[in-house]
C-alpha cells in the first residue's frame, strides 16, 4: 500500500484529531480533492519525522531507486533540505568552500551553523559567460588550488545551475575527497538526471555525498516537493544524524498531499510512462530548437548543459526587452532574463503545444523588425571581500548612511536578485563601486 491510496481510504473515519477542517474545504472549495486527503499522523500513516511504516517503506524504494543510502522526503523545498545537511555535518567555526553562485538557502545554513564561508568564483572566461552573461562551471584547479589553502569541513556547489550550466561533478569528488572535504551538490534543478541518458549522471553518481532535488523545479511535483540524498559512499558519518537534522528544520505538520506526491512524483519518473515523457520532452525540445537554425536566435547549449532549461537570445536585443514583448504581446512569462537573454524553464508537463506558443511568438518577434543594438559586455559581481562572517553579521549593530559615502563600508543588508536567488552581496561584505547600481539612497551598514 502506498501513501496516496491510504489517503484515499482514511479519510472515511472520523477524526478528532489536526487538522479539524474534517478534510472538508470550508471555502475556496476549488481545493476540496486537496483537503480530502489533507490528513496527519494517525493510525497507519506514519510520520514523517520518525517513520516506521508507509513513509519509511516509500523513502527505502526512493533510496534503491536514487542509488543512495538515505533518501529522505522534505516538504518545505531544497531550501530545508540544504540547511540539514549542512547542518550534519558543520560545527560552529568550521570553515566551509562555497561557489558564488549558490542559493542563498546556503548562506542562511552558514548563519545557522556559524560557520566560517569562502567563496570560490565560478568561470567566467569562457564562450557561454562571454556570449550569455551566465556564469559558467567550476573550475576543478580552481578548487583544488583552494583546498590547498585551507582545511575545509565542506564545498557546496549548485549544479546544474538555473540556466542548465553543470559542473564536472566527478573531478570535482574526486578532489574533495583527496582534501578530506564533503562534497554537497545543490541539484534542485536537476531532478530528472537519475531517470534519463539525455542527461549527465547525478550527483551521487559522480562521487557527491550529499545532493538535494527540486521536485517541483522540473520534475512535475507540487511546489515545495523537495529530496535530500546521502551516498553510501560518506565517509566518517553517521547517518541517523541526517533525521535529527531534518526535524531541527522541519514543521511537525507536514502536508500529506505533498508526501504522497513526493513517492508518485518517484514512482511516475521511474515508471515507463515517465520515461517516456522525459524522452518524449527532450525530443520535442530538440525539434523544438530546429526552427530556429538560420533565424538569429541562438540557444545556450554545450556539453555539459541541460537541454531542458532554453535560454534563448537574439543578437542585439536586451534579454529584458525580449522578455516584456513576450509577456505584453504573447502572454508568456519567461523565469529570467539578462542584457542577452531569456531563460524559458521546462519539465514533466511541458507539452508541445506550450512550445509550439512560443516558438511562434518567437518567431513573429523576428517580423517586428526592431532595432539590435551591439551586443554589451557581460558584467559579472566582484569577488566579495568579506568582512564578518554570515552567523556574526545577523547580530552587528547597525546605522543609515547616505549612498555616496557608502564604498568599502560593510553592509548590514543582502542583495539578492530573486530568481536566480543567489546574493550579488551578503551583510557583513564589503559594498563595492559595483553595487552602487543596487542600493537606496540611504544604506543600511554595520558599525564595528
Ligand atoms: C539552485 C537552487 N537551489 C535551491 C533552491 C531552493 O529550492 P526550493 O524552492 O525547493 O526550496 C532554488 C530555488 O530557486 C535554487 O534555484
Amino acid at each position: 500500500m502506498n501513501l496516496w491510496k491510504l489517503l484515499n481510504t482514511n479519510n472515511k473515519r472520523t477524526l478528532f484529531t489536526t487538522p479539524t477542517h474534517s478534510q472538508k474545504a470550508p471555502f475556496l472549495k476549488e481545493l476540496n480533492e486537496f483537503y480530502k486527503r489533507d490528513l496527519s499522523e494517525i493510525e497507519g500513516l506514519d510520520n514523517l519525522s520518525d517513520p516506521k511504516g508507509v513513509i519509511k517503506q516509500a523513502q527505502f524504494r526512493a533510496s534503491e531507486i536514487y542509488g543512495t543510502e538515505k533518501t529522505l522526503f522534505v516538504t518545505q523545498g531544497a531550501t530545508t533540505a540544504i540547511l540539514a545537511v549542512m547542518k550534519a555535518i558543520i560545527r560552529p567555526m568550521d570553515k566551509i568552500l562555497v561557489a558564488r553562485n549558490c542559493h542563498r538557502a546556503v548562506i542562511n545554513g552558514a548563519a545557522v551553523c556559524n560557520a566560517d564561508i569562502d567563496w570560490i568564483m565560478p568561470d567566467i572566461k569562457n564562450e557561454i559567460s562571454n556570449n550569455f552573461g551566465i556564469y559558467g562551471a567550476i573550475n576543478p584547479k580552481d578548487l583544488e588550488n583552494q583546498l590547498k589553502l585551507n582545511d575545509y569541513k565542506a564545498f557546496i556547489l549548485t549544479s546544474p545551475t538555473y540556466e542548465g550550466i553543470n559542473s564536472d561533478i566527478e573531478a570535482i569528488s574526486k578532489i574533495c575527497k583527496q582534501y578530506n572535504t564533503y562534497l554537497i551538490v545543490d541539484e534542485a534543478h536537476g531532478s530528472l538526471y537519475n531517470f534519463s541518458s539525455s542527461f549527465p549522471k547525478t550527483a551521487i553518481q559522480q562521487g557527491a555525498d550529499f545532493s538535494v532535488n527540486s521536485l517541483h523545479k522540473n520534475a512535475g511535483a507540487l511546489n515545495q516537493c523537495a529530496l535530500l540524498h546521502v551516498s553510501k559512499d560518506v565517509k566518517n558519518f553517521d547517518f541517523d544524524i541526517i533525521q535529527k537534522t531534518v526535524n531541527l528544520f522541519h514543521t511537525t505538520s507536514p502536508s500529506y498531499p505533498l508526501i504522497a506526491n513526493i513517492e508518485e512524483t518517484i514512482n511516475f519518473l521511474s515508471s515507463k510512462e515517465g520515461l517516456k515523457a522525459i524522452d518524449e520532452l527532450v525530443l520535442n525540445i530538440l525539434s523544438f530548437k530546429k526552427y530556429f537554425l538560420n533565424t538569429g536566435y541562438e540557444f545556450l547549449e554545450g556539453e555539459n548543459h541541460d537541454i531542458t532549461k532554453l535560454f534563448i537570445k537574439l543578437k542585439g536585443l536586451d534579454g529584458n526587452k525580449l522578455s516584456n514583448i513576450l509577456s505584453e504581446k504573447f502572454n508568456i512569462e519567461d523565469e529570467l532574463n539578462n542584457d542577452f537573454g531569456s531563460l524559458f524553464l521546462t519539465g514533466i508537463g511541458t507539452e508541445k503545444s506550450k512550445l509550439d506558443k512560443l516558438r511562434i511568438a518567437l518567431l513573429k518577434i523576428l517580423d517586428m523588425k526592431l532595432e539590435l543594438n551591439d551586443e554589451p559586455n557581460a558584467d559579472f559581481q566582484p569577488a566579495p571581500l568579506v568582512k564578518i562572517q554570515p552567523c556574526a553579521a545577523l547580530y552587528a549593530p547597525y546605522t543609515y548612511i547616505n549612498k555616496e559615502d557608502s564604498e568599502l563600508q560593510i553592509s548590514a543588508d543582502s542583495i539578492i536578485p530573486y530568481p536566480p536567488g543567489f546574493g550579488v552581496l551578503y551583510s557583513g561584505e564589503c559594498i563595492q563601486e559595483w553595487h552602487m547600481k543596487y542600493l537606496e539612497d540611504n544604506v543600511r551598514v554595520i558599525k564595528l
